[in-house]
């Protein structure tokens, strides 16, 4: 893919600008945005975006609409964090932890077969809120230094364009990768969903990108959704 940048100061949400822009823009256009002031994150939930991180948004058009394709913006960020000698790891389905604290996630939004947008936050330089710190940190914070902005930025989006075309080509491959990178397999885990929890010992990421867990008396299959998952 050829990325076409579009450098914002300041917006509600680079996901929602893109998406506005989505059907007459090429794959490939980018959101950038200094600051969110709604920045979103799964589930309604809001994302803290204040300057220093990386929001941003990309306008894919994939043949097809796939939801593994959010693993795709996980990958590409453990990759950047390993560029800067930080190992991270794949909170399936969308989250990239980092020494047991959450560093980036991912929200991919889209009109059925006309367009993706691949929303990813990462923190990069920027302060995590108080009340976040126990969860959530920084690549500031874990390297004791401030990162140089732009290369981060080009780091993420060459290995998206790497990790995209993979997906389009192999995308088992691309399973295979979210597996080695991934933190729950053989961890106990609590899935949360809308009408209750499941716990058990999560065992697979099966071809179809959904976790397997084992109960102890049944396997059962968590397609991502509105699911949550928490390490037990
Ligand atoms: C999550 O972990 O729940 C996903 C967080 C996604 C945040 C990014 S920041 C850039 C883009 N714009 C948004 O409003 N959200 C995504």
């Amino acid at each position: 893919v050829m990325w076409k940048i579009i450098h914002l100061d300041e917006v509600n949400s680079t996901n929602d600008y893109a998406k506005s822009i989505a059907e007459e823009s090429p794959e490939g256009t980018v959101v950038i945005a200094k600051r969110q002031t709604a920045g979103k994150g799964r589930k309604g939930r809001s994302w803290a975006s204040p300057q220093g991180g990386l929001w941003m948004s990309v306008i894919l058009k994939p043949e097809r609409t796939d939801p593994r394709l959010v693993f795709v913006g996980a990958l590409a960020v453990v990759d950047t964090l390993a560029d800067f000698g930080i190992r991270g790891w794949i909170k399936w389905p969308n989250d990239v932890w980092v020494e047991g604290k959450k560093i980036a996630g991912v929200l991919t939004e889209g009109k059925a077969e006309k367009f993706v947008v691949m929303g990813i936050g990462l923190n990069v330089n920027n302060e995590i809120p108080a009340d976040l710190r126990e969860t959530a940190t920084s690549m500031r914070a874990i390297l004791g230094k401030r990162l140089e902005f732009n290369e981060v930025t080009n780091r993420v989006l060459a290995h998206l364009g790497r990790w995209y075309k993979l997906f389009q080509e192999e995308p088992l491959n691309v399973i295979e990768a979210v597996k080695e990178r991934t933190l729950l397999i053989n961890r106990e885990v609590t899935v949360i969903h809308s009408d209750g929890e499941i716990s058990g010992t999560a065992v697979d990421i099966l071809e179809d990108g959904s976790l397997l867990i084992d109960t102890g008396e049944v396997r059962v299959r968590v397609v991502y959704g509105d699911v949550s998952v928490r390490p037990g």
